[in-house]
């Protein structure tokens, strides 16, 4: 028998009611928003909404590009802006809603693999857990507590 390293991972499913009231204004914020993005390629609509220790909260859109590498999803682009000018502040939780534009009901969402490794980058630089939170088409949310749910065996030092 071979030596195994396992990495039990889970998620919450949380009924809207269940938000707390600052995640509900992410959730409001976010949906309010998800017309934002700029997303002729896809036509798959991201919206994220990001908030940091001090209480701002920061929301952002996927912004594509004809060259199609060249765009950018909205977890990246929300944390690229609050971390530019906030750079002190610890984000705390950021909440995504996605949206196929030709459908009424929203899509299930969960980060991209660039943007779970940018996630974590924000975590190593705090010392402090992000809680990444999903809108589901059944308007439940889903809840990680960190990145280590989404990204478990990931790359965290140049130098092990
Ligand atoms: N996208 C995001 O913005 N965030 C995600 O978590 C998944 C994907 C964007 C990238 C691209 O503009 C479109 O959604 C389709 O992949």
């Amino acid at each position: 028998m071979c030596k195994k390293i396992e990495f039990n991972v889970s998620l919450r499913v949380l009924a809207p009611e269940e938000l707390q009231p600052v995640e509900r204004t992410l959730l409001e914020r976010a949906l309010a928003q998800i017309t934002n993005s700029h997303a002729p390629y896809s036509d798959f609509l991201v919206c994220a909404a990001l908030l940091l220790e001090n209480g701002e909260i920061f929301v952002a859109n996927n912004q594509e590009n004809v060259s199609f590498p060249v765009g950018v999803c909205a977890e990246r682009a929300v944390l690229s802006y609050a971390m530019s000018n906030f750079p002190d502040q610890a984000p705390q939780k950021i909440l995504i809603v996605a949206k196929r534009r030709a459908d009424t009901a929203f899509a299930t969402v969960t980060p991209c693999g660039l943007c779970r490794q940018t996630i974590n980058e924000y975590e190593i630089k705090f010392g402090k857990p992000i809680e990444i939170i999903m809108y589901t088409p059944k308007g439940e949310l889903l809840k990680a507590s960190g990145i280590d749910q989404l990204l478990p065996f990931r790359f965290n030092d140049l130098n092990s």
